[in-house]
C-alpha cells in the first residue's frame, strides 16, 4: 500500500525578489535600497518545504512557468523530497514572482504577480486527490485560482480528508465556502478582512475567531506575530504566547507556522502542543532572511525548543 503524501499542499510557487530598505518608498518616490537577493518562495511552496523539512511526506500541486525560475523552484522542491508529480510546467507563462521590501526590524511589504499560479485549473488539481492518495491533510491558501482552491477543498471534504486552510493573502470570501473546514489559520489582517472588524490584540482576535468559527469551522487560529496566537475550538478561546526572538525578516514566518502545524497535527500531537510547535517554527523563520532558506529543519526546531525548555 502507498503510504507517502500524507500532507498535500495546493498552492503557489514564486521567486521572491527581495530588497532590504530603510523604508518603503512613497508613491512616485525613488529611494536607494541596502541589499538585493532572490529566494525561493510562494506560500504553497514554502508551506510544503516547511512540512517536508520536519519529516512528513509531502506532495505539491501547483504550477510554474517554462522559465528558469520555474525550473529552479521545481528542482528544489524535488530535492527537498517533495512529490512533484502533480506540479505543472506551463510553457509561455512566467513563473510567479513576489517583489518583497524588507525594512529594519523585519517587517515586509509585498507585491505578488501570480503568473503560472493563475493557471492551476480545477480538473488537474482535483485529479491529484486520487493521484497522490492517501492524503492525511490537505493544506491550501489563497494565492492560486480561487475556483480551483474551493473545488479541491470541497472535494477533499467529500472524501473525508481533513483540510487546513491558510486564508492568505487577505481576501473576503463568502462564509458558506468555509463550512466544514477543520482548521482555518489567518493572521491579523486576514482575520480582520474576513470578520470585518479590527484585530490587533488577543481579545479582538478571539472575537473575530469566534465569528469565523460560527461559519462552521472546527478550529480557528489567528496568529498575531509577537503577540502569539489565539485559537477558538469547541466554543472556547485560548491565547498561546509567542516565543521572543530577534526579528530579521518576517517573510514566510506564517508559512513556517502552517508547515509546523501540519507536521505536528499529522504526528497526532494535541492542538495546543501543535500550536506551540508551529509558533517555534514561525519564530525561527523570522530570525533569518528569505522565505525558504529561513524554514527550520527538524534538528533546528528540536534544538530551539530544548534551549528554551519548551
Ligand atoms: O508568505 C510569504 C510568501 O508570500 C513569499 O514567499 C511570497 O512569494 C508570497 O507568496
Amino acid at each position: 500500500m502507498q503510504t507517502r503524501n500524507r500532507v498535500l499542499v495546493l498552492g503557489s510557487l514564486n521567486m521572491d525578489l527581495v530588497v532590504g530598505s530603510e523604508r518603503v518608498p512613497l508613491s512616485g518616490e525613488t529611494i536607494f535600497g541596502r541589499s538585493f537577493a532572490t529566494f525561493l518562495g510562494g506560500k504553497g511552496a514554502n508551506q510544503a518545504v516547511a512540512a517536508a523539512r520536519l519529516g512528513v511526506p509531502v506532495g505539491m500541486v501547483g504550477a510554474v512557468g517554462g522559465d528558469a525560475f520555474g525550473a529552479q523552484l521545481a528542482d528544489t522542491m524535488a530535492q527537498e523530497g517533495i512529490d512533484t508529480s502533480a506540479l505543472q510546467r506551463t510553457e509561455g507563462v512566467s513563473t510567479g514572482i513576489a517583489l518583497v521590501m524588507v525594512e529594519p526590524g523585519g517587517r515586509n511589504t509585498m507585491i505578488v504577480v501570480p503568473g503560472a499560479n493563475g493557471e492551476v485549473a480545477p480538473d488537474a488539481a482535483l485529479a491529484s486527490l486520487d493521484q497522490l492518495a492517501p492524503i492525511r491533510l490537505l493544506v491550501a491558501q489563497f494565492e492560486i485560482r480561487m475556483d480551483t482552491t474551493w473545488q479541491v477543498i470541497h472535494a477533499a471534504q467529500a472524501r473525508g480528508i481533513p483540510v487546513l486552510l491558510n486564508a492568505a493573502p487577505a481576501r473576503a470570501e463568502a462564509p458558506a465556502y468555509f463550512r466544514g473546514l477543520d482548521y482555518l489559520v489567518v493572521n491579523e489582517q486576514e482575520a480582520a478582512c474576513l470578520a470585518e472588524q479590527s484585530v490587533d490584540n488577543p481579545a479582538l482576535a478571539a472575537q473575530a475567531a469566534h465569528k469565523l468559527a460560527g461559519w462552521g469551522v472546527l478550529v480557528v487560529i489567528v496568529t498575531l506575530g509577537v503577540q502569539g496566537a489565539v485559537v477558538v475550538a469547541n466554543g472556547i478561546s485560548q491565547h498561546i504566547p509567542a516565543v521572543p526572538v530577534e526579528a530579521v525578516d518576517s517573510t514566510a514566518a506564517g508559512d513556517a507556522y502552517i508547515g509546523g502545524l501540519a507536521w505536528a497535527l499529522t504526528e497526532g500531537q494535541p492542538l495546543e502542543r501543535a500550536m506551540t510547535v508551529a509558533g517555534c517554527c514561525g519564530a525561527l523563520a523570522v530570525t533569518r532572511l528569505g522565505a525558504q532558506p529561513s524554514l527550520p529543519t527538524r534538528t533546528m526546531l528540536e534544538a530551539f525548543m530544548r534551549e528554551r525548555h519548551i
